[in-house]
């Protein structure tokens, strides 16, 4: 056998991301252009989420996680918070079946205790009935922030040297990635934002370090299959280094074993 055709396996392997993080941006500028409320740029927004859902199952990608609702935009108007929190609850129930036939695991990160009772018994429905699924990971980042993550991640990790079951010692990156959200995925490799703004407005702030940050000026309700293969074509031609040298992780194409 020749190196070349385990390398093509390979290649098309790393062409391809395994986790996929989105900041869904753009709806509120997308329905000002319409002379309509932002709200219906929230609504317009869902049919790119569910899209790009089905783009990810289609392309066999392990997980996507995606921004819905961070931890500072409860500082909106009233009106937006609340309509949003009435959409969240509608999609849901519009979504579930949907997405468990298409054999999605839905899990939630970010502080759910602060939703309705409603809200957050339909998150735990929705949780529950896709638990058992083996395709898609899909993680909904509902009142979530990266800097209330890794505060979280330090509360537990005091709590265990409290306990003694951990010295300070002990503490390192690696540590830290286990008490992180998404610590049993791998990391995210893309980073898509839609909307123009290039900032990461404390999303994944732990997990992207070495992500690939692709920025679109599509605003979110716009992005659609051929904007999210346009990502996908974009992170195929990185060349992922982790500080090492581009000769050092070049595969070698032609070599003969
Ligand atoms: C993203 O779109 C959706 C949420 C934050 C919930 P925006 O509502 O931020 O849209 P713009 O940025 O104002 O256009
Ligand atoms: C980030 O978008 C949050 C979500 C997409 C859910 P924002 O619109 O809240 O970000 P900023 O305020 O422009 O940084
Ligand atoms: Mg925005």
């Amino acid at each position: 056998m020749t190196v070349t055709s385990i390398n093509n396996k390979d290649q098309e392997e790393n062409d391809r991301p395994k986790h996929i993080v989105v900041v869904m941006d753009g709806n509120g500028r997308w329905a000002k252009k319409r002379f309509m409320p932002r709200t219906a740029g929230h609504h317009a927004g869902v049919k790119s989420t569910r899209k790009i859902v089905e783009e990810s199952v289609k392309n066999k990608i392990q997980a996507l996680t995606l921004f819905a609702f961070s931890s500072e935009n409860w500082k909106r108007p009233e009106q937006e918070v609340s309509s949003l929190m009435e959409l969240f609850v509608s999609t849901l129930q519009s979504e579930i079946n949907s997405l468990h036939k298409q054999n999605v695991r839905v899990r939630f990160i970010g502080e759910i205790s602060a939703f309705s009772e409603k809200l957050q018994k339909k998150i735990k429905e929705t949780k529950e009935l896709t638990e058992n699924n083996t395709g898609l990971q899909l993680n909904i980042a509902v009142n979530y922030g990266g800097r209330w993550d890794i505060a979280e991640a330090c509360k537990s990790i005091v709590k265990k040297i409290q306990l003694g079951e951990l010295q300070v010692c002990d503490i390192d990156a690696e540590l830290i990635d286990e008490f992180v959200c998404l610590k049993q995925l791998p990391e995210p490799d893309l980073f898509i934002r839609t909307g123009g703004e290039m900032r990461i407005s404390n999303f994944l702030i732990w997990q992207l370090a070495y992500t690939e940050l692709y920025f679109t000026d599509v605003l979110w309700p716009d992005f659609k299959s051929e904007e999210f293969s346009a990502a996908l074509n974009w992170y195929a031609g990185r060349q992922r280094r982790f500080g090492k040298t581009g000769e050092q992780v070049e595969p070698t194409q032609t070599q003969q074993v």
